[in-house]
């Protein structure tokens, strides 16, 4: 039987699960970044324990679903944070029952944690030195993960995995990413092949199961509509005639 004080310990550190917020964890991660941003393995290495804390704050994860939506049956990335100098995203991501990812990679570090429903990941390395075009794969480990497992990305040669969803339910994770240091592909485990949002943005689309948007044509990913109008309008004005006439989106 516990004492009143140690009650109130426990009280205590539950209160504290329960207080750990979005803005919390990104105020600590910023100081990760600031102190290890140039040193991956310790940044991700360190950052593993808070993902692991931001995912016992069931209630508030469960708040910020309750103001998004999803369509049913689709992967659904909601944008929790973006690090005012682009250091790194927070995402919340909705993996529908039965889905699979290509094999991919993702040209940063990234950290995974599940909060709710399981994720069946595969990991892969490349053969050979990573400036070969058709690079085949060996796949290195498979893991289950389950509620508040988390799982770690480095670039180079460690960020390349797929991920399934075997279960009757969906799967919600917490995945935050650095900035890319190169364009991310999908592998053709066969033929070696690779395929990026730029070279082939409707056969990565089709890959991902996405219905091909504007955004993926003009191979972007995880842009906001703000982001992609802003894009649009660049884009517009390096298109600009002798003449200096612009074709500026309204
Ligand atoms: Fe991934």
């Amino acid at each position: 039987m516990g004492s009143g004080i140690l009650d109130r310990r426990n009280a205590g550190t539950r209160w504290m699960k329960m207080a750990y917020s979005v803005s919390e964890f990104t105020y600590q991660f910023d100081r990760l970044i600031y102190a290890h941003g140039d040193q991956l393995a310790e940044l991700v290495k360190q950052g593993a324990p808070l993902i692991e804390h931001l995912l016992e704050n069931r209630r508030s994860l469960s708040g910020i679903l309750a103001h998004r939506r999803e369509k049913e049956g689709y992967r659904a990335r909601h944008l929790l944070h973006r690090h005012p100098a682009g250091a790194y995203t927070l995402w919340m991501m909705v993996f529908p029952a039965g889905r699979c990812t290509p094999v991919h990679d993702h040209g940063t570090w990234g950290l995974i944690g599940v909060w709710k429903g399981e994720e069946h990941e595969d990991k892969y390395e490349r053969n050979g030195p990573p400036h070969i075009m058709s690079p085949l794969l060996t796949k290195t480990g498979e893991t289950r993960n389950a509620p508040g497992a988390v799982t770690a990305l480095l670039t180079p040669g460690r960020d390349i995995h797929s991920v399934r969803n075997p279960t009757d339910s969906p799967a919600y994770s917490i995945h935050i990413y650095g900035k890319a240091s190169a364009p991310s592909h999908v592998f053709d485990l066969e033929t070696g092949a690779q395929m990026t949002w730029h070279t082939h943005p409707a056969g990565i689309a089709k890959a991902w199961g996405y219905q091909p948007s504007l955004a993926n044509l003009l191979g972007l990913r995880n842009v906001t509509s703000g982001e992609l109008l802003n894009e649009i309008r660049r884009r517009l004005r390096d298109t600009a005639d002798p003449n200096g006439q612009t074709y500026e989106a309204q």
